[in-house]
């Protein structure tokens, strides 16, 4: 896939957003009325989700999701998928981007994530923009049982 276009979700991505998330097995799996509440609106919440999604070829390629808490500095990458025939050609790359300065924009100085200790892929990727690796929460994830390792990231720079 050569080209691909990042953007804010709208309501009729939701539906693509969630038949990729189920079928990836490394994703966070969410109701979806969660992914719902993620598409902007004119709200002013305590906590803002923002969902950003990846289009290329035709279809939805990828999504991410990032979390901000007012009067919090540190946001969070909460997911980030992008489908198994459109890995390796930036998109994972460019939608954590996005996030993150979504995230500085919203006034957050920091962004933090976990990821699977195993998911050599998604590490490799978030120490390319980098993230540093800053903590270990022992036994985190479930199905399998693994660490999370505690990733953070200043948002100055994207
Ligand atoms: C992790 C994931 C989002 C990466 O998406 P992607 O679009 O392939 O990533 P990019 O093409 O932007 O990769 C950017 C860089 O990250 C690193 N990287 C990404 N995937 C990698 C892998 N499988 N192995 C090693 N390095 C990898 C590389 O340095 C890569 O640059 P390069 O291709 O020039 O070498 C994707 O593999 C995925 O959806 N995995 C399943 C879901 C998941 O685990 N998400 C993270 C937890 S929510």
């Amino acid at each position: 896939m050569k080209e691909f276009k990042v953007r804010l979700a709208r309501v009729e991505d939701l539906a693509a957003v969630i038949a990729l998330e189920r079928g990836v097995a490394e994703a966070p799996h969410w109701p979806v009325e969660e992914y719902g509440a993620m598409v902007p609106d004119d709200r002013e919440g305590w906590v803002r989700r923002c969902l950003f999604v990846a289009e290329g070829g035709g279809g939805l390629v990828g999504f991410a999701v990032g979390k901000t808490i007012a009067m919090v500095a540190e946001a969070e990458l909460e997911s980030v998928i992008v489908a198994a025939a459109a890995r390796r050609a930036g998109v994972g790359r460019a939608l954590c981007e996005a996030v993150v300065a979504w995230c500085r924009e919203a006034g957050a100085t920091t962004v933090e994530l976990e990821v699977r200790e195993g998911n050599s892929g998604a590490r490799a990727l978030y120490r390319g923009l980098g993230f540093v690796e800053v903590g270990i929460r022992p036994r985190y994830y479930r199905e399998p049982v693994e660490d999370a390792i505690l990733m953070r990231a200043g948002t100055a720079s994207f």
